[in-house]
């Protein structure tokens, strides 16, 4: 009985470990045969029953079907070992020897091109850059000016009032007077940078955007020299004719005043909502330097005159790129600014 047992076992159990179809089915397969409490571990037990004079044979038998079968056991989980980690190789490869992707290469925004081809067009006609505080007294950026304490652009609905009485500058116009303050007469100077205004954000507005100021102080200067550069400057960025037109217009820091309007670049003249409708694009806002404001830069206004423009820096980007959301501008989104 025991006998046929052990003839069965010896048949039949190397098989079933050497065709275990995976690492589950061989542990199932090793519980079952070679665990404590599997056949062979019965088959042990139950020997002690055995006559004596076959007991020595039998127990050969079984500890040799016991060694095959351990045997037959380690090799098939080596196997099973090795074609996982076979396949984890295969998985995980990478080639060493591919050119690796590079470095980006970053640009600069549209609004900084712009602004490093206007400097450059007015160093070389004897401009200085120079540079003004965003966050800015009230007396530089509206009393020295010229602009009454009762100007709208005072209330806090225009300007961004910080509690210790400055304000964040809503236009460049300060630096004209720190300036004359710092260099006198004459001079020639242009200064960019950023602004601020309390303002509803939609297509054409944003609360944040940059301006270009200007400022030449001299004797003689007239309205023909104003006119000069500003024909210049707008050829020189756009490198093609633009209709230009030229209005009065009142700003309390230059007499007499106007305005610089392009025919809208977005939609050539129609109306859409950058220009508001009008077909036109109020882009530089010029005049003569007001005495008043001479006078706070401490330059004698019989003495020197001078012109002031203060270019829309972020609306000339729009214009030259057609681009017909100021939001996209400070957006972020690299898959917008990269195409400039
Ligand atoms: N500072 C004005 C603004 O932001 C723009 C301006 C108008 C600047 C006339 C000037 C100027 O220098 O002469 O609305």
């Amino acid at each position: 009985m025991l006998d046929s047992t052990l003839t069965d076992l010896e048949a039949r159990a190397p098989a079933l470990i050497r065709q275990a179809a995976s690492p589950e089915a061989l542990e199932a397969a090793r519980v079952e045969i070679l665990g404590r409490k599997g056949t062979l571990a019965a088959l042990g037990k139950d020997m002690g029953k055995l006559d004596p004079r076959i007991r020595a044979d039998f127990g050969k038998r079984l500890n040799a079907l016991k060694r095959d079968l351990e045997e037959a056991y380690e090799a098939k989980k080596a196997g099973f070992e090795r074609a996982a980690l076979d396949a984890r190789l295969a998985s995980e490869w990478v080639d060493l020897t591919l050119p690796s992707p590079g470095v980006r290469p970053g640009k600069l925004h549209p609004l900084t091109q712009i602004q490093r081809e206007l400097e450059e067009y007015f160093t070389s006609l004897g401009f200085a850059i120079v540079d003004g505080p965003e966050v800015e007294t009230e007396w530089y950026n509206f009393d020295a000016l010229n602009i009454p304490s009762t100007h709208p652009a005072r209330d806090a609905q225009d300007t961004f009032w910080l509690a210790d009485g400055n304000v964040l500058r809503t236009h460049t116009s300060p630096v004209q007077v720190r300036a004359m303050e710092k260099f006198g007469p004459p001079l020639r100077i242009i200064a960019p940078g950023r602004v601020f205004r309390n303002e509803e954000v939609d297509a054409s507005h944003e609360h944040t955007f940059y301006q270009l100021e200007g400022m030449m102080v001299d004797r003689d200067v007239s309205i023909a020299h104003m006119l000069y550069f500003m024909k210049g400057l707008l050829s020189a960025i756009f490198q093609r004719d633009v209709t230009a037109r030229l209005r009065p217009g009142f700003f309390p820091f230059v007499e007499p005043g106007f305005e610089l309007d392009i025919q809208c670049l977005i939609c050539g003249g129609p109306g859409c909502p950058v220009c508001k409708q009008s077909g036109w694009v109020e882009l530089l806002p010029c005049g003569l330097v007001h005495p008043n404001v001479l006078r706070a830069g401490g330059i004698d206004p019989d003495q020197w005159g001078g012109f002031a423009f203060g270019l829309g820096l972020t609306r000339l980007v729009m214009m030259r790129y057609g681009i017909d959301d100021i939001r996209l501008l400070a957006g972020g989104d690299l898959r917008f600014l990269s195409q400039f």
